[in-house]
């Protein structure tokens, strides 16, 4: 059973016919859910990141586009609605997945029956997204077993991929609430992931919630932590991996991965089968989204009064680069953990991974 309070990140109620969200934009501080009531709203919702992570992304699109046709079920509309979603954010492969299995499942039909067929698919893949996490725990679950680690078991992430980034779950952290549930002790390091702190604004408060110990890190702590021998794995997520096993996710994976390699600490990315890439040969041909510089130049917190405030930290005029993913190359992935279970970062591993059902 998921464990923590029956929260998901994104609900369909089948009596009022409506997808609520919650507004992770307002998290740690203020746990909102946010009613989606129209095409703009659903990509609203995936641009201004009140959802992300990679899978979320997708079902969203999915049920956003289940929405504008049930507003206008014209060919066109179909194709202008997929177009809007999938110009909402660049990198996260699941966004396209996600649109172009909704959009094939209802282009051949009549209009009339648009709707429902969409709606239909959208549902399912919510629930297949709840199966294949589980999944995910489970096979990561061994990995953590087969690490023999006497005492706290130490697992460093970065980001956020939980269930704040899937349905319920998530990939990173579903073996950790595995672990976790089968009275394994264990510990998680979240490093803060500037510019925005999904690490520490919803991991931190995702484990909380469901009573795993974790310690909230500076990013750039990470490799100290990995020399002193306080890490025995790096589990994170992934937005998009390319067909030869480069790994795309949150900028500042890449560093952790090479602080890894370096200190001999098993690496490891969770993922669904939806993040492969298929048509990506290598990680390089993978875009990476810029976002807006003042996500680097602010940051927004809890004042002592309890206002939610933004605040300025650098110098009037100061510019910012912000790429906000990063390539890590296959070979310093120590596997990729998927709902079919673990496979190795390489055209190989993946060749067998595409041929499973
Ligand atoms: O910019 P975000 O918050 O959407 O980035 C999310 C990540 O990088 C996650 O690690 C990734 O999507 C995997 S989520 C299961």
């Amino acid at each position: 059973m998921f464990s923590n309070d029956n929260l998901c990140s994104l609900r369909w109620d089948p009596v009022s016919r409506a997808v609520e969200i919650i507004d992770q934009t307002l998290l740690p501080h203020t746990l909102r859910w946010c009613h989606l009531d129209s095409p703009a709203a659903f990509c609203h919702a995936i641009s201004s990141m009140q959802v992300r992570g990679a899978p979320l992304i997708g079902i969203t699109a999915a049920f956003g586009l289940a929405h504008a046709l049930a507003e206008d079920a014209s060919t066109e509309n179909l194709e202008r609605a997929t177009a809007a979603l999938l110009a909402t954010r660049p990198t996260a492969v699941n966004l396209r997945w996600a649109l172009q299995l909704v959009a094939g499942t209802v282009r051949e039909l009549e209009p009339a029956r648009r709707a429902e067929a969409a709606l239909d698919k959208a549902l399912a893949l919510r629930g297949e997204d709840i199966a294949n996490c589980a999944r995910i725990g489970e096979h990561g679950l061994q990995l953590l077993r087969a690490l023999q680690v006497e005492g706290t078991l130490n697992i460093m992430t970065h980001c956020n991929a939980g269930w704040l980034a899937t349905i319920e779950w998530g990939t990173a952290l579903a073996p950790v609430y595995k672990a976790f549930a089968a009275g394994i002790p264990v510990h998680v390091w979240v490093s803060e992931t500037r510019p925005r702190n999904q690490g520490m604004n919803l991991t931190a408060w995702e484990l909380q919630r469901a009573g795993v110990p974790c310690t909230i890190v500076a990013d750039n702590s990470c490799g100290q932590l990995m020399r002193e021998g306080l890490v025995d794995c790096v589990m994170v997520g992934s937005d998009r991996t390319a067909a030869n096993g480069d790994v795309c996710n949150k900028v500042g994976t890449y560093l952790k991965a090479l602080a890894a390699r370096a200190n001999n600490v098993p690496f490891y990315v969770a993922l669904p089968k939806s993040t492969i890439d298929w048509s990506c040969a290598s990680g390089a041909l993978i875009p990476i989204e810029e976002r807006d510089a003042a996500e680097i130049l602010t940051i927004v917190g809890m004042d002592a009064a309890g206002e939610v405030r933004e605040v300025n930290l650098a110098a009037p005029g100061s510019r910012a680069l912000n790429p906000a993913f990063d390539i890590t190359p296959a070979q310093l992935v120590s596997a990729l953990v998927t709902e079919h279970g673990s496979f190795a970062a390489s055209a190989d591993g993946l060749a067998h991974l595409k041929m499973t059902k």
